[in-house]
């Protein structure tokens, strides 16, 4: 029996792809760090039936239109912002994803970031390194305290659980909005549900959890930071779409608010000249919320799994809602 073609757009775990050989004719961009170019994705799809795709890959009409076969997408993620969900579904296209395996790894990686930018950890390393460092002070690179101060947090999903266990562990008073009611975490973890409004002027740290889409674009900006307290730290590690990175960089400026925590960007990978960068309280990282080796390899594998049963017309294991 002939085996269907197969697509990866970037170098994944030897096992998973190990795994996609096993059933496919696998043609892979076998690099870490460059993606894919557009124009070859759009070639190498032409006579493909399974699409094994990443962050940062645009998967658009223009795409599908040249993909005439295809069967199934399957994106090494959680989020599939980058993916036209809705015309796959309109050409019978399953689209899979990689849920629950990330949440306590992207948990851990959001409180991390969230210390770090509240204790000026990388500054502080940086000042070290940089030879700035004369004496003890009294002043020096003093932060803001994260036992017993207030969270909010926007998204409420698994993550955003995660996010509220660990808060809970400090002491925090924890705030959160979501579309629903979290009744049981309510009980649980002392947790009150709030407007959007009521959080961002209440809480200490804002984290941000809510996945990227058409109606969350911009969803934190001027009128949000505004509204935030002075000593406030601002924490993304959801899309970077999400925030008005202009308004952000002003109020970090302007010391609107205290400090910023960023996993993700508008653009991916940040340009080198932007302005964010310049600026001290911002602590940035590469968007590596769940990247922990054990979790990036059960991710490879259950997007192998996923891209198989689509490539057999069997149910995708985790299959992205087309709505
Ligand atoms: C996701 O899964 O959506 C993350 O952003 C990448 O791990």
């Amino acid at each position: 029996m002939e085996k269907h073609k197969v697509v990866v757009t970037r170098k994944i775990p030897e096992q998973a792809l190990e795994k996609l050989k096993e059933h496919s004719e696998v043609y892979i961009w076998n690099y870490e760090e460059k993606p894919m170019p557009y124009e070859l994705l759009t070639e190498q799809l032409k006579d493909a039936s399974g699409l094994y795709t990443n962050v940062g890959d645009q998967i658009d009409k223009a795409l599908l239109d040249q993909a005439p076969y295809l069967k199934v997408i399957s994106t090494m993620a959680v989020g599939f912002d980058n993916i036209d969900v809705k015309e796959a579904a309109r050409r019978g296209i399953a689209v899979g994803h990689t849920p629950g395996v990330l949440t306590e790894t992207t948990a851990d990686l959001t409180f991390a970031l969230l210390m770090a930018a509240a204790r000026r950890v990388v500054e502080s390393s940086d000042y070290v390194r940089e030879g700035h460092w004369k004496s003890w002070g009294p002043m020096l690179m003093t932060g803001q305290d994260i036992y017993g101060a207030t969270i909010g947090i926007i998204g409420m999903g698994r993550i955003g659980e995660g996010v509220a266990r660990r808060a809970a562990g400090f002491n925090m008073n924890i705030l959160y909005h979501n579309r629903s009611r979290r009744f049981e975490l309510e009980k649980e973890l002392k947790a009150s549900y709030c407007s959007m409004e009521e959080l961002i002027t209440t809480a200490d740290f804002v984290v941000l959890l809510a996945p990227g889409s058409a109606q969350t674009r911009h969803m934190i900006g001027e009128k949000q930071f505004k509204q935030m307290k002075p000593n406030a730290v601002f924490i993304n590690t959801s899309r970077g779409t999400n925030v008005d990175e202009k308004a952000l960089y002003e109020a970090l400026k302007t010391k609107e608010i205290w400090a910023a925590g960023l996993d993700v960007f508008e653009e991916e990978p940040i340009a080198e000249s932007h302005p964010l960068l310049k600026l001290p309280n911002v602590t940035v990282l590469p968007h590596i919320g769940s990247a922990s080796v054990a979790t990036r390899t059960k991710m490879a594998l259950i997007a192998a799994e996923n891209l198989i049963a689509g490539l057999e017309n069997q149910e995708l294991l985790f299959k992205v809602n087309s709505k």
